[in-house]
């Protein structure tokens, strides 16, 4: 494996041109983009990047032009100068398409907000490239696709014009790190693959009944106790709060936001074993390693549970940047409804209060949420008064379809890991579907975005994580970047084969999905 600092972005160059996996998309022009820009037409003759080739930036895009000279040095083994005049210029034009506020404008901004704010254009011709954008974020996302355009080893970039922004503002993936814990390197491992693929959100899943690995100040036993197991029986692990602000700023180095996720009032054997006041009867957990679900819930109108939930939530609220906070809400067994809805909404208020926005598992419409709380939908047929009263209360909708985007199930009957509940998931069924045809009467406006998880009861190591989520995740990654009508799974699997190579070189142990003629 190579070391996690190393930058996806910029092995990820996929090759224009470079006869390694690049491919004929049904216009016959070649390229390898993932995702799919909203408008791209390849004219004209291109730019070689040669040894004197500078990259003029503003200072606000510093790091889209670091990202972008990276890139260039993995392609030509040369580093362009960043500053002054260059042939390749990132410009700021301080104009937002479709701007209503937020969303990733400075360095400390937030990072999910109006996909106006992520738009950008970009050209190569005989003389240069440029990518103009409103934001800084925005050249971001445009550096990504410049990136792509890059031969695998090679300086010369087709000519082109591409107009591009986001379907959607929320482009996710969810990491389990509480079933089997990962490490920090490997978390930022993991974000910098996200990012070469304009995702934009890592949702961190850190409590479960397995484990609990986000540090709460003044409640040392919830990491000694329960974050020293895991599925299975190991080891487990914790983050420090310098481990966890570690992780917030490489992703937003790479404007991907943290939403982090303690679980509420269910999935809490890990919380449990550590602090028996958590419990109705006062009785310590045994730590659990199994993989069963829905058993274990907080003692809902306990003093010392919502003293709990105060100190959880005002953790999350302080170490975290971005304005979501996830609290869970999934498989309760062991509740009444007025019981969990008015957990819930102790939770909703305390994440207001914070000045955060919270989010939940899709059950949590079945509480009174508010008008900014967000339902992440995860199964379909459960529980769907619950998404529709979300929606009528003005919460709008994640979409995780289990049965499409749960990157922990299998690919098929022989894939050597992951599980089988929601179905088995090739290439093809995680690219085609439509995330404003899953609810009726809820259309683009009503979903904030797309999210695929990647629960890890049985993906214990780096190159299982990498296995289940490629190619799947730059399937969704397009799902939920690439406007509906230009989507087309052959001209996916054909672009998408040219990314082999670079994650081969990578040292991503990919699944070679049988609908991607994949090069050698
Ligand atoms: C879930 O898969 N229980 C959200």
């Amino acid at each position: 494996m190579l070391p996690a600092a190393l930058a996806a972005a910029a092995v990820l160059a996929t090759g224009a041109c470079s006869g390694d996996g690049a491919t004929a998309s049904p216009s016959g022009t070649w390229h390898s983009l993932v995702p799919l820009p909203a408008e791209v037409a390849y004219r004209g003759a291109g730019f070689t990047i040669g040894r004197d080739t500078a990259i003029a930036a503003p200072p606000e895009a510093g790091r889209a032009a670091g990202h972008l000279a990276a890139a260039v040095r993995r392609a030509t083994g040369w580093t362009p100068r960043i500053g002054g005049e260059g042939e390749i210029r990132l410009e700021l034009t301080g104009e937002r398409p479709g701007a209503s506020g937020g969303a990733g404008s400075s360095a400390d901004g937030p990072i999910v907000g109006d996909p106006g704010a992520e738009a950008y254009e970009l050209t190569v011709d005989r003389d240069g490239a440029r990518v103009r954008a409103g934001t800084p974020v925005g050249l971001f996302r445009g550096v990504q696709t410049l990136a792509q355009l890059l031969p695998r080893r090679g300086a010369t970039l087709p000519g082109v014009r591409i107009a591009d922004r986001p379907r959607f503002a929320w482009r996710g993936a969810m990491l389990d790190v509480a079933r089997h814990f990962f490490t920090v390197e490997e978390v930022e491992r993991y974000v910098d693959l996200l990012a070469a693929y304009k995702i934009n959100v890592l949702h961190l899943h850190l409590s479960d009944d397995q484990g609990w690995r986000l540090a709460v100040a003044g409640r040392p036993e919830l990491t000694a106790v329960g974050g020293a197991t895991e599925v299975g029986g190991g080891p487990g692990g914790s983050y420090t709060e310098q481990d966890y602000r570690r992780i917030v700023a490489h992703a937003r180095e790479r404007y991907v936001e943290i939403v982090p996720e303690i679980e509420m009032p269910g999935h809490t054997n890990a919380a449990l074993a550590a602090d028996p006041a958590l419990s109705c009867d006062g009785r310590r957990r045994r730590p659990y390693t199994g993989i069963d679900v829905g058993f274990s819930a907080l003692c809902v109108g306990r003093p010392a549970v919502d003293r709990f939930l105060a100190d959880v939530i005002a953790t999350m609220a302080r170490l975290t940047p971005g304005p979501y906070l996830h609290i869970g809400g999934d498989e309760v067994e062991t509740l009444t409804q007025e019981q969990y809805n008015d957990l819930i909404e102790r939770a909703q208020e305390l994440v207001g209060a914070a000045g955060k926005r919270m989010v939940g598992w899709q059950e949590v419409g079945g509480a009174r949420l508010a008008p900014g709380s967000v339902s992440q939908y995860w199964q379909t047929g459960r529980t769907p008064d619950d998404v529709h009263r979300a929606v009528r209360r003005g919460a709008k909708l994640i979409m995780s379809p289990a049965s499409r985007v749960y990157l922990d199930m299998k690919y098929d009957e022989e894939t050597r890991l992951g599980l089988e509940w929601a179905g088995l998931i090739e290439i093809e069924d995680a690219y085609g579907w439509d995330p404003a045809e899953l609810v009726d009467g809820v259309g683009d406006d009503r979903v904030l975005g797309v999210e695929a998880p990647l629960w890890t009861e049985t993906a214990e190591t780096m190159d299982d994580l990498e296995y289940l989520a490629f190619p799947r995740l730059p399937a969704v990654a397009e799902v939920a970047w690439t406007p509906q009508e230009a989507r087309d799974f052959g001209d996916f699997a054909a672009r998408l084969a040219g990314h082999g190579p670079r994650w081969s070189e990578l040292g991503v142990d990919f699944h070679r999905s049988p609908a991607v003629t994949w090069p050698n």
